[in-house]
């Protein structure tokens, strides 16, 4: 039997396009069924200013193709010397959406990240007054934390004291991975949202390490325990507004996934939505679906929804994604979820 469903065209709350030949690469794979992104500045170097900003979003707009409609919704990457104003100056001008926190040393190009959260004080109470969202990764970095538990001691030891200390910042906690995570949101109706990936809806840290090293699965945060897995598929099927999709699509050429010290990110971008209407339908919960790429994000930025729509169907036999694609810089693996999938966008 043939199912079909359409619905608001949606949107990307977490995504890394990089630069040069992978941008040019990855852009149309998130263009083709998404109206607008989170773009995450953790170019080398980071996108540090309003300036770097403006000069990235023209660098994404010369890499779309011909008849594609996309919106980049900036960011900026916040260090211990970012300057208030130039924040709010770039914010006021409808350039720069958010501002993106990473702890020094957490993830992928996050060494100009945070060290001293006190000297981004003034920062986060200048965004606090305009109503500027905060974008978290949410994991400390301190060396004596299992990365397994990085997460719950970050919400503990930064984001509740960072939150208590800056009341009206309105705070998305990016990527969570676990029940610690989906039940910090729940328990703080006011100013947080989170954003939610589709591989950390269909991995747990077995299918990473159980039967041999996967560094396709390998992203951080990492893949955690099943009953994480559990909470954030309830979470992100509930219909709640403050989860919504960020895919945190993170392309890197296999060369430097499949290495002895191999990167971290999956990258999702070209199945995403194929593999979401696979999730809630699994979850019966096809009905949410919309709620969570397409309204929930809007309504937590104060954006509009998209015009258009894309449609989902559901056919007899299963789909062949693309395995890889090309870079011009090597191939990049499409995130394989290790089950057939019958979904399809058009
Ligand atoms: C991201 C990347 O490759 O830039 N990697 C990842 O595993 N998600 C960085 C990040 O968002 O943490
Ligand atoms: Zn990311």
């Amino acid at each position: 039997m043939t199912i079909s469903l359409t619905i608001t065209r949606p949107d990307d709350w977490h995504l890394h396009l990089r630069d040069g030949a992978m941008l040019k690469a990855v852009l149309p794979e998130t263009a083709r069924h998404f109206g607008r992104a989170i773009i995450m500045p953790n170019l080398v170097p980071p996108v540090v200013t309003g300036a770097q900003a403006a000069a990235y979003k023209d660098r994404i707009l010369a890499a779309l193709p011909e008849g594609m409609r996309f919106d980049p919704l900036m960011v900026l990457y916040l260090t211990e010397d970012t300057d208030p104003a130039d924040v709010a100056a770039a914010h006021a001008s409808g350039l720069v959406t958010s501002v993106k926190l990473y702890p020094a040393g957490a993830t992928t190009n996050s060494a100009s990240g945070v060290q001293n959260f006190d000297k981004v004080r003034p920062v986060l109470e200048k965004m606090a007054e305009i109503g500027m969202p905060l974008c978290v990764h949410g994991e400390v970095t301190n060396h004596e934390v299992d990365i397994f538990d990085r997460e719950a001691v970050f919400i503990d030891r930064v984001l509740d004291p960072i939150r208590k200390a800056t009341p009206g910042l309105r705070v998305v906690m990016e990527h969570i991975t676990t029940k610690d995570g989906v039940d910090y949101v729940k328990s703080n109706p006011k100013d947080l949202g989170a954003t939610i990936t589709t591989h950390h809806l269909i991995i747990n840290r077995n299918h990473i390490l159980v039967g041999g090293i996967k560094p396709h699965y390998y992203c951080l945060p990492v893949a955690k325990r099943e009953e994480h897995r559990l909470a954030l598929r309830a979470a992100a099927t509930s219909g709640d507004a403050r989860f919504f999709l960020g895919t945190d699509s993170a392309p890197h050429v296999d060369a430097a996934k499949e290495s002895g010290c191999g990167c971290a990110g999956c990258f999702t971008a070209t199945n995403t939505m194929a593999l979401l209407a696979h999730v809630f339908e699994e979850e019966g919960a096809l009905d949410t679906l919309e709620g969570f790429a397409s309204k929930n994000g809007p309504a937590f930025y104060r954006l509009p929804e998209n015009d258009g729509t894309i449609t989902l169907t559901k056919q007899e036999t299963a789909v062949a994604f693309p395995e890889k694609i090309e870079s011009g810089d090597g191939p990049v693996t499409v995130f394989d979820p290790g089950y057939p999938v019958f979904w399809t966008v058009t």
